[in-house]
């Protein structure tokens, strides 16, 4: 297993894996690493009238971070309906092609050192007869980055999700608190704290609500969210 390869998972979809995943590039990159990103399969993708796609994930990290390496090639599988691969991919009439992701990945890392892999949806969305999401993990020899919620309820997902990784020989390096909504109940003062003493994976970030939406397109105020909320060293050897 490479541990300049991670893969970025969340304990649902909508929980702020591209959020996330792009803070952390950001961390990578401000200390001078060479690392990009990689979405290798994306559903709800449209397809424009020249015929290119509009992959969301892949342009909004892209532009943000400045990334030189092709959308293609960042999000080498796209389907149009807005299902889980597997069902969007057959909704085409199409198998989704695990080859096709490998040889994009290959092509990416000779570009980059280090690649943060951003997964869809949960771990268990599934990609083809016999294969989910969090085997790309594995195809790939990356390790598992978490991404959770701030709110009631995270400590019981976030706890299942690795106790699966345990049992299937996953490896997760750290988890990411992402608070994706300004609704706060009670647990979140003390949701961090409770989640420490329940499992030894590291804690990287604890990334608080944004606001002003129109700074999720400032990579300004983005690169310094990057350098205060999340802690790179913990998962860097
Ligand atoms: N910390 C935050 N503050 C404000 N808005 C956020 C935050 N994190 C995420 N969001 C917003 O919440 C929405 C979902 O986040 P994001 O796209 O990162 O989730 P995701 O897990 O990658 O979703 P998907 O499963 O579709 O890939 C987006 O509109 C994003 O801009
Ligand atoms: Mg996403």
């Amino acid at each position: 297993m490479s541990d300049k390869i991670f893969f970025v998972t969340g304990i649902d979809t909508n929980i702020g894996k591209t959020f996330a995943s792009l803070l952390l590039l950001l961390a990578f990159r401000q200390k001078r690493l060479n690392a990009g990103y990689m979405k290798p399969v994306e559903t709800g993708v449209d397809i424009n009238e020249d015929g290119s796609k509009n992959y969301i994930d892949g342009n909004y990290i892209k532009n943000i971070a400045g990334l030189e390496a092709d959308p293609r090639v960042i999000t080498p599988c796209a389907f149009k309906a807005p299902l889980s691969p597997y069902a969007a991919a057959r909704f085409e009439g199409k198998t989704l092609c695990i080859k096709d992701i490998i040889f994009a990945f290959y092509e990416l890392n000779k570009i980059y050192e280090y690649i943060i892999v951003e997964g869809a949806g949960g771990m268990l969305v599934p990609l083809k007869r016999g294969h989910f999401i969090i085997d790309i993990a594995k195809y790939i020899g990356a390790s598992v980055i978490l991404v959770t919620k701030a709110g009631l309820g995270m400590i019981n997902q976030t706890l299942l999700n690795i106790e699966y990784a345990k049992c299937h020989d996953i490896k997760i390096s750290g988890i990411i608190i992402n608070n994706a909504s300004d609704e706060i109940d009670e647990s979140v003062s003390s949701n961090k704290e409770t989640l420490s003493e329940f499992t030894r994976v590291p804690i990287l970030g604890d990334i608080p609500y944004l606001r002003e939406k129109k700074h999720l397109h400032a990579p300004a105020v983005l690169r310094d969210m990057a350098l205060k909320y999340i802690d790179i060293e913990k998962i860097l050897i």
